[in-house]
């Protein structure tokens, strides 16, 4: 792949067409924490209604911190696997015991928060402190796997690390945040699981698998 005309093309289609989403107004490594927790497990259209309430009542790691858990756990019901708020919880109690309320910006130390594993910490350190680090998905794995005709098993749990491998090579030092943005968002409307809109693709001309016309065989995918 040309690094760079790949990282331009993708970049460039993220700033015209990405969703106005309401974790995308600011940077604040809170929100981006929230709404990456939030998006694990459920959709974008769910999520939004979710988040909004949740920021407003909960508008700082201060306030979550503060509050009491059944009122977390309130805000959170009807999103499901609750584990996830009650880390969420129990991580930001951390941050404010221990960094004082101030999200670590560092892989070694947001890696240790409860709940925040190595897609979590890619994704806050990119989107809200601009580090040229790894967010891997599935969303992710897809796109890449097409693009980079990676014939691994994604539903092996070693596979993500080859992943996070080729994003280290990949990714835009100067805008580390877009660049993770966009191949998520690719994910999501264009470079889809069973029909890809290859047509609509930005980045089509830098595809191995639309070359071949094998988009729809990547990934692969065991069941396990
Ligand atoms: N899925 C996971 N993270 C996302 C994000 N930041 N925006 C949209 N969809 C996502």
């Amino acid at each position: 792949v040309e690094k760079d005309a790949f990282r331009s093309d993708l970049i460039s289609w993220f700033e015209r067409e990405q969703r106005n989403l309401p974790w995308r107004k600011d940077q604040d490594p809170y929100k981006v924490w929230v709404s990456e927790i939030m998006l694990q497990q459920t959709r974008v259209d769910t999520v939004i209604p979710y988040f909004n309430r949740f920021l407003e009542e909960f508008p700082s790691i201060a306030d979550l911190a503060n509050a009491d858990e059944e009122k977390v756990l309130k805000a959170w019901e009807g999103l499901g696997y609750y584990s996830r708020v009650r880390n969420l919880q129990s991580a930001v109690r951390e941050v404010e015991a221990t960094y004082d309320g101030k999200v670590p910006d560092t892989l070694e130390e947001i890696s240790k928060l409860k709940g925040v594993g190595p897609y979590t910490a890619g994704a806050i350190l990119s989107i809200a402190y601009g580090r040229p680090e790894p967010a891997v998905d599935g969303n992710v794995m897809r796109v890449l796997s097409r693009v980079l005709f990676i014939w691994e098993d994604i539903a092996r749990p070693a596979t993500r690390k080859i992943f996070e491998e080729a994003v280290r090579e990949l990714i835009s030092k100067e805008n580390p945040s877009y660049f993770n943005q966009a191949l998520m968002e690719l994910g999501a409307l264009i470079c889809t699981p069973t029909s890809p809109s290859c047509l609509l693709c930005p980045v089509r001309e830098h595809c191995q698998a639309a070359a071949e016309g094998v988009q729809a065989e990547l990934p692969i995918k065991t069941k396990k």
